[in-house]
């Protein structure tokens, strides 16, 4: 099993749930709140580790109070601390998280705080980490120039680099062609690419955008849809499990963080994708964002079933 990095966003979830998601000026008596570890780096990094992978999570943190929600959820995970970089200049980051209680719909606002500020002397000091690692997974929620130096250092290395490209920030060609692969969901797809994904031939078209560019597989989920997958091989949607669902939020997160621990392991890719969506299926029936992440035994038990 190889080394990965996953490189990005810490940020404390403030969440509540609502009997309907209030419109602009509208107060909506909410059912429950918690506070709890979020930002889509962070989920991804703990959605790996518990998945079984051998994970250096890289972040920043203000010194503040909030720091110790991701300092102790390391803590009882039992991961590795050593690249948590902290920042007296800003706050740890926050995200707002309505969740409406019918639909499972939400609406999130994230202020990243201390993980936007991301320094080249921080990245300077990944060097041994990205050199080790087979591979690095991305999101946008961070300084984009961070990502930039990162995917240059990983490129240097020989090390993959995974952009989960959420939420929706643009990108250039030139960053485009140094990533191994990209995972964007059907919306964040269609932003970069200019093509509706409604469809197989859609993925098809926006996968055919990637490739041009010089990414060398294209993974898009399509939420219940499943996951279409073009890999150089297959050129097709992988269906989702069917579930209870309770709570989507953070489950592009959990399939990311799956298919990194799945790919880490030699899996091929339409078995990763497999992996990371059982992941993701659990993580959909329970409230919340990394605490909702299962286990490498709960995944078995999960495959094994369906
Ligand atoms: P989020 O932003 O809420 O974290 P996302 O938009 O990045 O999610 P999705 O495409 O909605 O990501 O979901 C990722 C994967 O999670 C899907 O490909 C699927 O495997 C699984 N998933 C999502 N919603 C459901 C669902 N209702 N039932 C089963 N699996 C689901
Ligand atoms: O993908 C879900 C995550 O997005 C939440 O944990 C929230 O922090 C936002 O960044």
């Amino acid at each position: 099993m190889g080394k990965v990095t996953v490189f990005g966003s810490f940020v404390v979830d403030l969440m509540a749930r609502s009997p309907h998601l209030p419109i602009p000026g509208e107060t909506v008596k909410g059912s429950m709140f918690k506070m709890g570890p979020g930002g889509k780096g962070f989920n991804q990094g703990v959605a790996a580790h518990k998945a079984g992978a051998d994970v250096l999570m890289v972040t920043k943190l203000g010194k503040d109070s909030f720091a110790n929600v991701a300092l102790e959820t390391m803590d009882r995970l039992r991961m590795n601390k050593d690249h948590v970089f902290t920042t007296e200049r800003t706050e740890t980051g926050i995200a707002l998280i309505l969740v409406d209680e019918k639909s499972s719909q939400n609406e999130i606002l994230i202020v990243p705080g201390a993980c936007a500020t991301i320094s080249k002397e921080d990245i300077d000091s990944l060097e041994e980490t990205i050199k080790g690692s087979e591979y690095v997974l991305l999101q946008l929620e961070v300084n984009q120039d961070a990502n930039e130096r990162i995917a240059d250092m990983a490129n240097r290395y020989g090390c993959r680099v995974i952009m989960n490209s959420a939420p929706y920030a643009p990108m250039t060609d030139e960053f485009l062609s140094k990533l191994y692969m990209v995972t964007p969901n059907e919306v964040e797809a269609e932003e970069i690419t200019g093509v509706p994904v409604n469809d197989l031939e859609g993925a098809k078209r926006a996968a055919a955008y990637f490739r041009d560019r010089g990414v060398k597989k294209v993974v898009i989920t399509l939420g219940a849809r499943g996951v279409f997958i073009s890999d150089g091989e297959t050129e097709d949607i992988i269906p989702a499990f069917q579930v209870e669902v309770v709570d989507t939020t953070g489950a592009g997160d959990a399939f990311n963080g799956g298919l990194l621990a799945a790919l880490s392991k030699g899996q091929p890719i339409p078995d990763a994708v497999r992996f990371g969506q059982a992941v993701a299926a659990l993580s959909v029936q329970r409230i919340g964002t990394t605490p909702a992440m299962p286990t490498f035994d709960e995944i078995e038990a999960f495959l094994a079933e369906h």
